[in-house]
């Protein structure tokens, strides 16, 4: 009875929705989401509900190049692995389908639930030749067929050129949506979902965080630390990124269901890589997390990545989770991954170092040699003891393949306090299309002699997050072949320059697909 069960069940699946097929292209993420073919940008209508987890995308269905905007769709019911489903929206005669955002209307503020159904709502910008307005369309189905609102648009363009990316939230019994302008951001109320007011602004002193770039794809969340709970906006600049090209900054304050308030006057980056842009969280999050997942590109060269002659162009950060750490008195923002990555753990490929290994001078230490296991797709926890780094040393990891192709991140001494952190895909391949942007570097905000590292390895893309998540790079990478062995090393300025391994272990990854 069971077997016959399950097997009705699969059936079931493989007839509506595609389940994980092997997808082996040389470069095809393989832990990471990945538009199935052709193109994708920003990450739009993240919402959870009945036990899926919807993703759906700037999508361009016909090339692997920006073309007119449908949001394509996926879900999770793990945040690891994903089906991918029909399209959602198509282009009409009010224009392209630009990003925005998904709700689930639990309160039928919209009129729009049948029966025990609650819509799913998607407020999304309408963009044509003419001006960006704001629409919606709903779903009954678990956003499996949508339905445009006669009434669209719901916030008409009051004449500016930018005005787009609208992210709603629910604000005690009222939805708030925040939305670019320019380089600004505006947010409106509403009751109802359909008709809205303008109730502030935000974003109009130059001199407040970075106003380099257009302002794309906001995002409020409310994040809660040490008792009390703060605000933070998350604004997508491009181009502005401290490492060239687009980037995420954010702005922890206040919000009173009207008005945003913060202090905070420097540009802060929610990841310092260049590969994480438009990165907004989803709403509905049934622990109440704040996760965001963001495009794994950048504007300055995403039309060209070289997986277009692999069919397709476009993948998502993993989800992360958001929260709040005080360092020296000052809030910054931590990622994090959420447990759920767990699943992706191969319980047979974990791997401890042996403690309080020394990293000698000019020399390195072969990870892989040593544990005998090579793979591009890991998870890589490292705690280096550095009180005796000396002159102009550096720590360097390394994944590195046989054609010595590589990418390193880690920790230069020698450097300025605002450039000591490092991502360093010089040697990774394929430079075509990255062009100039191969290194980038942040400051370390902790300043104490204990620095750790996570890494995410993929076949062509890494995340690190250091020191707990303060500081995060996200690259994007092609190598001829994966980079599959790990070596640590210790650039000495001087002999007396010590660097220990405190703690550290591999851990091997699983791919999302069946292959
Ligand atoms: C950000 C963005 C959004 C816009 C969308 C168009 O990457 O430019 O502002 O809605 O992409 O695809």
């Amino acid at each position: 009875m069971r077997v016959v069960l399950v097997v009705v069940l699969a059936l079931g699946m493989v007839a509506s929705e595609r389940p994980l097929e092997c997808r082996q292209e040389r470069h095809r993420p393989q832990i990471h989401f990945s538009v199935p073919s052709n193109w994708l940008n920003d990450p739009n209508g993240m919402v959870y509900y009945d036990g899926e987890y919807h993703l759906h995308y700037q999508y361009h269905p016909y090339s692997t190049q920006w073309g007119p905007m449908h949001w394509g769709h996926a879900v999770s019911t793990d945040l690891v692995t994903w089906t991918d489903l029909p399209i959602s929206l198509y282009p009409d005669e009010l224009g392209m389908i630009f990003s925005g955002s998904a709700v689930v209307d639990l309160d039928n503020s919209t009129g729009l639930q049948k029966d025990s159904v609650q819509p799913i709502v998607a407020i999304f910008t309408h963009a044509n030749a003419g001006p960006q307005q704001q629409s919606i369309a709903y779903s009954l189905n678990k956003a499996r067929d949508f339905v445009k609102y006669e009434n669209n648009p719901v916030v008409p363009n009051p004449g500016v050129g930018d005005f787009r990316d609208p992210k709603v939230i629910r604000y005690n019994d009222k939805w708030v949506m925040v939305l670019a302008v320019g380089n600004k951001v505006d947010f409106f109320g509403s009751s109802d979902l359909k008709t809205w007011e303008f109730l502030s602004d935000f974003g109009i002193d130059p001199s407040q965080g970075s106003h380099a770039g257009v302002w794309e794809c906001p995002d409020l969340v409310r994040i809660q630390h040490n008792g009390f709970y703060h605000w933070v906006l998350l604004v997508s600049i491009n181009p502005g990124g401290p490492n060239g090209g687009s980037v995420t900054q954010y702005f922890i304050g206040s919000f009173d269901g009207k008005e945003f308030h913060s202090n905070q006057m420097d540009a802060l980056w929610m990841d310092w890589g260049e590969d994480n842009y438009a990165a907004v969280s989803f709403s509905n999050e049934p622990k109440g997390r704040t996760l965001v997942m963001g495009w794994m590109n950048n504007w300055a060269y995403a039309n060209e990545l070289p997986t277009r002659s692999e069919g397709f162009n476009g993948q998502m950060t993993l989800p992360r989770e958001l929260n709040l750490a005080t360092v020296d008195g000052a809030l910054r923002l931590i990622s994090s991954l959420p447990e759920e990555f767990g699943k992706l753990r191969d319980p047979s490929q974990v791997f401890q170092l042996p403690l309080l290994k020394e990293i000698p001078p000019n020399g390195f230490y072969n990870v892989s040699e040593e544990i005998g296991f090579k793979s591009g797709l890991v998870e890589v926890d490292l705690a280096f003891n550095m009180v005796g780094i000396e002159g102009t040393s550096s720590i360097a990891i390394c994944f590195v393949n046989r054609q010595r192709q590589e990418v390193c991140t880690g920790y230069d001494h020698e450097r300025p306090v605002d450039k000591e952190l490092f991502m360093n895909r010089e040697l990774s391949g394929d430079l075509r299309a990255i062009g100039g942007l191969r290194r980038a570097t942040a400051g370390r905000v902790k300043k104490d002699n204990i620095i750790t590292f996570k890494i995410v390895m993929d076949l062509s893309a890494a995340e690190v997050f250091i020191d707990n998540g303060l500081t995060v790079f996200t690259a994007l990478f092609f190598p001829d072949e994966p980079l599959d062995t790990l070596e640590i090393r210790h650039h000495a300025g001087s002999a007396e320059s010590r660097v220990t391994l405190i703690n550290g272990s591999v851990q091997g990854l699983r791919s999302m697909y069946n292959c």
